[in-house]
């Protein structure tokens, strides 16, 4: 059932169920590759005091790693409370809780009444949303110093392969679509919040982008 502020179903589609076994794999194995090479990219060149905000956190593999690494704070905000308990539940077990601010809702609605952050993430969240304009945007806006974005590559193996997961979707009856939301549309709203194109690596199936704030010095203004 869509939720209020949710422009779909990301209790249903990423429930208790799914967020316990999505812990369990993390427990397991460490974090995927796509969350690692998205935190090493926000950890650059250091981490040490800043505030992170993780939109879409899910079992909380980013928020965990730059904490750990120096972070002072952060915000895990998410769409599905099944993946927040999970989040809350290995923070706990990480001794992190008390750094960690976890709000349920769509990010987008919530947006004007969340804290600009040093570091922000959207890993593999923008392909689950079909307002990128509204995701992104709202997030370049929020990111004090560095914005980094896993998203499916821009090519068209990848829409083929979203279509296909889309119509898997739909026969079973799930709500949630995927989205091949084009790069340069990504980057045109990062710019348009003031932050510069740092970098674009692959990294195995998914593509990672990196935004900077540029510091203003006494020259430059
Ligand atoms: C594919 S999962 C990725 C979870 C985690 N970031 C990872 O890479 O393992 C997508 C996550 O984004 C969340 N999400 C999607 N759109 C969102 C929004 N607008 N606001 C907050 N969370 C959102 C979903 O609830 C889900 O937890």
């Amino acid at each position: 059932m869509p939720q209020p502020g949710c422009s779909c179903c990301y209790d249903e589609a990423f429930d208790a169920d799914f967020a316990a076994s999505e812990l369990r794999l993390y427990r397991r194995r460490g974090p995927g590759r796509a969350s690692k090479a998205l935190a090493d990219a926000l950890s650059r060149p250091s981490v040490a005091g800043l505030t992170v905000l993780d939109i879409g956190g899910g079992v909380g593999a980013v928020h965990h790693l730059l904490l750990e690494r120096g972070a002072s704070s952060a915000t895990d905000i998410d769409a599905s409370s099944g993946y927040l308990a999970a989040a809350q539940e290995a923070a706990a077990s990480r001794g992190l809780t008390d750094r960690v601010t976890f709000r349920h809702g769509d990010f987008v609605a919530l947006a004007a009444d969340i804290e600009p952050a040093d570091l922000v993430a959207l890993d593999r969240v923008v392909c689950c949303y079909p307002d990128v304009d509204a995701l992104v945007g709202r997030a370049a806006e929020r990111t004090r110093r560095r914005l980094a974005i896993t998203i499916p590559p821009d090519i068209w193996v990848a829409r083929l392969v979203i279509r296909a997961i889309n119509v898997w979707e739909w026969v079973t009856r799930s709500d949630l679509r995927i989205h091949a939301h084009p790069h340069e549309r990504v980057r045109a709203l990062a710019r348009a919040a003031g932050l510069v194109p740092v970098s674009s690596t692959p990294v195995g199936s998914w593509r990672l982008l990196v935004f900077e704030r540029p510091i203003l010095t006494s020259d430059s203004r």
